[in-house]
Order: structure tokens, then C-alpha cells, then sequence
């Protein structure tokens, strides 16, 4: 369901990011990008959800070449996709509901079907009682947690987080993953960037190095 054929990704005036990367990713798997810091790892999730375009290759999204994509396609594309990157901040001015609102409001939900999904996803990440609260009386791991709340309250076919425990302490980031553990026990293909070997389920891990997909094993098996 996602295909990277010889993709390659240089922004301009800068080296190249991404060199002649090719791998798959089935629907329902569970994935980790590995990789030194400037590897191509936040570079590789962007293409993916269609945030940024390969100068070379192709990348397949259910058969959609996605440099071919109109400008116009691209928000329909990326509701298939749940994001958590360390760029999208929560807003700090709302309440954890209301952070959770924003993507359905976005896609025209609102009112009472609303608030059912967005209580059904604070209550996935265990911030129910949380609802009125405001996201700086949260701790970090819980905050993170609010971030995937928000990621998956429109029931997205792919959840995709760059990083997601980079600043979290062990237990936190253990929860963090075993949340994303459970999304794909679920059906939904997950996609994580991590600096560290994460332990888990049995993942395919996509190993990049200098912009080179340096190796794709299973759970650090050859695939
Ligand atoms: N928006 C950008 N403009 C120019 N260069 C970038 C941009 N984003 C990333 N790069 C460069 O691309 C390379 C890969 O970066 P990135 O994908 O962020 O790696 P990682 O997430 O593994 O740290 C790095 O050399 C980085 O400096
Ligand atoms: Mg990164």
C-alpha cells in the first residue's frame, strides 16, 4: 500500500536528503525508521504523508503516484493519514477537547457525533477525565498522548509520528509506544521514527544511513 521506488529527495540549496530508496509497507504493519540524526528519517515520513514531493522516483500511496498528485488531491490523500510530528504543537489556548475537535472540525464534524469520537479517542489514550483540562497542566508524557489523541480521532488508516518519545523519560515513552502497539493491533499501519532500538512486536525496521536505506530486516532478522 506504500511503495518507494529509487525515491530520492534533495531540498534545495542543500545535499541530498534521500538517495535511491525502495521498500514496502503493507496495510496493518508495524515499522520503525532508524537511523543517525540527519539520516533522512523526518525527510522519509514527510514523503510518505505527501508533505513533501521526491525530486526522483516515485512514491505509491494505494496505487497513487504522489509527485504526480494535483495540489487539489492532497488533503484527501492525507486524511488517510494520522500525524504526530514534532512540529504540529497543541494549542495551548484550548482544552484538551478542543484540541482533539480541531481535525474533525476541519473535515465538517461537529456536534454530538463529534464529541462522541473525540471522547472515544481521549479515552484510547487514557485522558478522559482530562477534557476541560488545559495542555500546560500536563505532564509530558500525557501531552504526547493528546498529540495522538488528536492524530486518531479521524480514524486514520495510517499513523505516522516522528520521534513520538524523543523527550520523554523511559516510562513515559514506554506507555507512548505501547499506544502506538495497540493502534496496530487494531488494523491501522504504523509508522515510527526513532533514534533508539526500540523493543516490541514484530516490526519491519527501515535502517537509513546517510540518506541510503542501509537495511531493511524484521525485528533484526533479514526480511
Ligand atoms: N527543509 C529542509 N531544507 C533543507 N534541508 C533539509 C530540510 N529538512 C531536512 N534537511 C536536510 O536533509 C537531511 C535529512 O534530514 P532529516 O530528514 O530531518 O533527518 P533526520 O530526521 O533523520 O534527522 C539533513 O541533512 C537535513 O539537514
Ligand atoms: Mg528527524
Amino acid at each position: 500500500m506504500i511503495r518507494f521506488d529509487q525515491v530520492g529527495k534533495r531540498y534545495p540549496g542543500s545535499n541530498q536528503a534521500l538517495q535511491n530508496v525502495s521498500f514496502e509497507i503493507n496495510q496493518g504493519e508495524l515499522v520503525y525508521v532508524t537511523g543517525h540524526s540527519g539520516a533522512g528519517k523526518s525527510t522519509l515520513l514527510k514523503l510518505i504523508a505527501a508533505l513533501e514531493r521526491p525530486t526522483s522516483g516515485t512514491v505509491l500511496i494505494n496505487n497513487q503516484n504522489i509527485s504526480k498528485l494535483r495540489n487539489a488531491a492532497v488533503p484527501y490523500l492525507r486524511r488517510k493519514f494520522g500525524l504526530v510530528f514534532q512540529d504540529h504543537k497543541l494549542l495551548y489556548d484550548r482544552n484538551c477537547f478542543d484540541n482533539v475537535a480541531l481535525p474533525l472540525h476541519i473535515n465538517g464534524i461537529t456536534g454530538s457525533e463529534a464529541g462522541k469520537r473525540i471522547r472515544a479517542a481521549l479515552d484510547k489514550v487514557g485522558l478522559l477525565g482530562k477534557e476541560k483540562a488545559m495542555p500546560i497542566t500536563l505532564s509530558g508524557g500525557e501531552q504526547q498522548r493528546l498529540a495522538i489523541a488528536r492524530a486518531v480521532v479521524s480514524r486514520p488508516a495510517i499513523l505516522i509520528a516522528d520521534e513520538p518519545t524523543g523527550n520523554l523519560d523511559d516510562s513515559y515513552a514506554n506507555e507512548i509506544m505501547n499506544l502506538f502497539f495497540a493502534f496496530q493491533q487494531v488494523g491501522v499501519t504504523v509508522i515510527i521514527a526513532t533514534h533508539a532500538r526500540e523493543l516490541g512486536p514484530q516490526a519491519k525496521i527501515l535502517r537509513l544511513h546517510e540518506g541510503l536505506l542501509s537495511a531493511t530486516e524484521m525485528n533484526g532478522a533479514p526480511a
